[in-house]
């Protein structure tokens, strides 16, 4: 079992390709749509989503997998065939999300712990009649402002950690690659340096527990953040900076056994998640020291541009699906460290 989780494993970051993260849960793709004032039906998540996936050629040439909601995993196009084939007829791997989302902590001062255990290994069977190959979980680590510098606590990281490692151990128990993604989020007032040391103190707690449930890391993926400033912080770390401190973190925490790491944007703008994923992959290019493939799993930087372009309007299909190729494209390019901004501006 373990050989074929290696398989899909390196096929979900095969050179050039990345994930398409579709999996926003009802709440979140409610707020996506109140963005373009479209209402959050079925049928508009349905022919929203169908629309991605039936971009052509680049769903083949730069996705090599979608992480699918729930909702989406059971869906039939408006010709009557399931999403989960358009995707594999595109030649890419059906994912899902599986946890149950980020709730409070108890105890803590207002920090989060991700929920699903419970039942997971049915819904994991389930998942995989399906069609899923993969999956994903997401821990949510909140970085404190000013006056609040005890967060995130030792005892937030451990429990989000565990929980990352039950979810993998369940799923590679059901073939199914598990994702494990520990978010360190940007939106506080800290510099770069403070978030290289929660993500560094976030992944070898990550990287223990996997160890100690048991989990064969060559039939993992991680979904990190990058080292990035607080949105809120005064100074912004450039491009190189982010890079730089990235790999280094990495380098220090991540095993070489782990054959693939797919950032999540996490609220950086369209251009800043592939110039950035960009950078990370020039200063890769210059070393042998960084094993693993380095590509992307955006949401938002994949999709803000086709939603925008879409807006619920059948007429507008192919300028979505245009504005998405473009994307994936660019990101494509930069998950090999080949994009330029001559090319973002030639391709547009
Ligand atoms: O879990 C997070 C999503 O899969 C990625 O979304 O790129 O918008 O942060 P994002």
């Amino acid at each position: 079992m373990t050989e074929s989780l290696q398989d899909i494993a390196q096929a979900m970051v095969a050179p050039g390709k990345g994930l398409l993260a579709a999996d926003e849960s009802s709440g979140t793709i409610k707020k996506r749509f109140d963005t373009i004032d479209v209402e959050s039906t079925e049928g508009n998540r349905r022919d929203y989503r169908e629309m991605l996936f039936r971009t052509s050629p680049e769903m083949s040439d730069h996705i090599s997998g979608v992480i699918l909601f729930d909702e989406t995993i059971r869906q039939k196009a408006a010709d009557g065939t399931p999403l989960t084939q358009i995707i594999r007829d595109a030649g890419a791997i059906p994912g899902i999300k599986v946890d149950l989302g980020a709730k409070d902590l108890p105890r803590s001062s207002g920090e989060k712990v991700t929920e699903g255990l419970d039942g997971l290994r049915d819904r994991l069977a389930e998942y995989y009649d399906l069609g899923a190959r993969f999956a994903k979980w997401r821990a949510v680590i909140d970085i404190g402002r000013e006056g609040n510098r005890s967060v995130p606590s030792p005892y937030c990281i451990k429990t989000n950690t565990h929980a990352l490692a039950r979810y993998a151990a369940l799923c590679q128990e059901a073939g199914i690659v598990p994702i494990v993604e520990p978010e360190v989020l940007m939106d506080g007032d800290h510099d770069a340096t403070r978030c290289y040391q929660v993500t560094q103190a976030t992944l070898k707690s990550l990287y223990a527990e996997l160890y100690e449930q048991r989990v064969a890391l060559e039939g993992t993926i991680l979904k990190p953040n990058m080292i990035v400033s607080g949105k809120l912080c005064p100074t912004q770390a450039s491009p190189e900076e982010v890079a730089e401190k990235t790999l280094k973190c990495f380098a220090h925490t991540v095993p070489a056994a782990v054959p693939g790491i797919v950032f999540l944007s996490g609220g950086q703008s369209d251009m800043d998640a592939t110039i950035h994923l960009n950078a990370i992959n020039q200063l890769k290019n210059t070393s042998t020291a960084y094993p693993w493939a380095l590509s992307f799993s955006y949401g938002r930087a994949l999709q803000t541009a086709p939603l925008h372009a879409w807006r619920g309007t059948s007429a507008n299909v192919p300028a979505g699906q245009k504005a998405f190729a473009h994307r994936a494209r660019m990101n494509g390019l930069a998950a090999t460290g080949s994009w330029s901004a001559d090319i973002e501006k030639q391709n547009a």
